[in-house]
């Protein structure tokens, strides 16, 4: 039997699966188009770079954040598109490696040195060849093949996530709004899976991750400030405060958690009900 990626195991149509998969195409089609449209002139390779790389980590976020949300909305048939959102993350990362190369003029000599020499290069090429282990290990046959060596293989997904967003936020420069806010996400996940690995519900995981995610992020952004930009350590922190400036990126990993939390309350299993344990245990004659 072929399998398509918009079928079950059992060779049933999926609806969600053909949802997702055709979904994960459209920033590739939009990114096109604005290309062709002239939309990203003058600098189209480097416009298309930055959103191909944009799209890599957003995809790797998704792809970790499948887990949590089929915990806490338990709807197990979630985990048929982890695999899909995964692989498309290293799709987006390989397009974003060629565009580099195509930026300077096939060269592939001073791709290797600038990759070499530039810190931020470095780990991203790290992580990129993480995720193409990981794609080249998500077939059906690698997973049988490697057993359970396959689960600890894929554990690297953390490391890799830790290095994309590193990456993204060492080239931001003067602006790290949005690499804050995904690496508070990325906290917002993190969080979660400890806590259900310690054997929280999946409410007081999510809990865990909306209360803590975000002061986290603050101190991130305000350490990041201080240390590359030298701004005031203090002057940052105070900003998450004040009503009067534009949202940070605090708020925005606090609705995150906060919708990861509210998913998981509303899901929440009601206590069963006991069955009344004499009728149940008494032999039928004691009734
Ligand atoms: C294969 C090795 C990689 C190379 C050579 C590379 C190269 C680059 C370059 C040249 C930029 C633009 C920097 C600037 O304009 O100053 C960039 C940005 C970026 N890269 Fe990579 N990258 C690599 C891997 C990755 C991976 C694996 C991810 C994600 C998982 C990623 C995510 C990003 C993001 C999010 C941006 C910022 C986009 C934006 O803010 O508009 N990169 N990368």
């Amino acid at each position: 039997m072929i399998r398509t990626p918009w079928n079950e195991r059992n060779g049933r149509f999926s609806p969600l699966k053909a949802i997702v998969f055709a979904g994960l195409f459209l920033p590739a089609a939009w990114i096109v188009y604005l290309a062709a449209t002239g939309a990203l002139d003058p600098k189209v390779v480097t416009e298309m770079i930055h959103r191909t790389g944009l799209w890599a980590i957003r995809f790797l976020l998704l792809s970790l954040l499948v887990t949590p949300l089929m915990r806490s909305a338990r709807y197990t048939k979630l985990v048929a598109i982890r695999r899909m959102v995964g692989v498309a993350a290293f799709a987006y990362a390989s397009a974003h490696l060629c565009l580099y190369v195509v930026d300077q003029h096939y060269d592939l000599v001073h791709v290797a040195s600038e990759i070499a020499l530039r810190f931020y290069l470095t780990i991203g090429f790290v992580a990129w060849l993480g995720l193409a282990a990981l794609a080249a290990t998500s077939t059906d046959a690698m997973i049988r093949r490697l057993g359970a060596k396959w689960r600890t293989l894929h554990t690297l997904v953390y490391g890799i996530a830790v290095l994309g967003l590193l990456h993204f936020m060492i080239q931001a420069k003067a602006d790290i709004t949005e690499p804050a806010i995904m690496i508070g996400l990325f906290l917002v996940l993190m969080l979660f899976r400890l806590a259900l690995k310690n054997g929280a519900p999946a409410w007081a995981a999510a809990l865990a991750g909306a209360a803590l995610a975000p002061p986290l992020t603050a101190l991130t952004e305000a350490g990041w400030y201080a240390l590359v930009r030298h701004i005031p350590f203090r002057e940052v922190l105070d900003a998450n405060l004040d009503p009067d400036m534009a949202f940070r990126p605090s708020a925005f990993v606090l609705a995150g958690g906060t919708a990861l939390l509210a998913v998981a309350l509303l899901r929440r299993n009601p206590e069963p009900k006991r069955a009344p344990q004499v009728a149940r245990s008494a032999p039928s004659g004691a009734r």
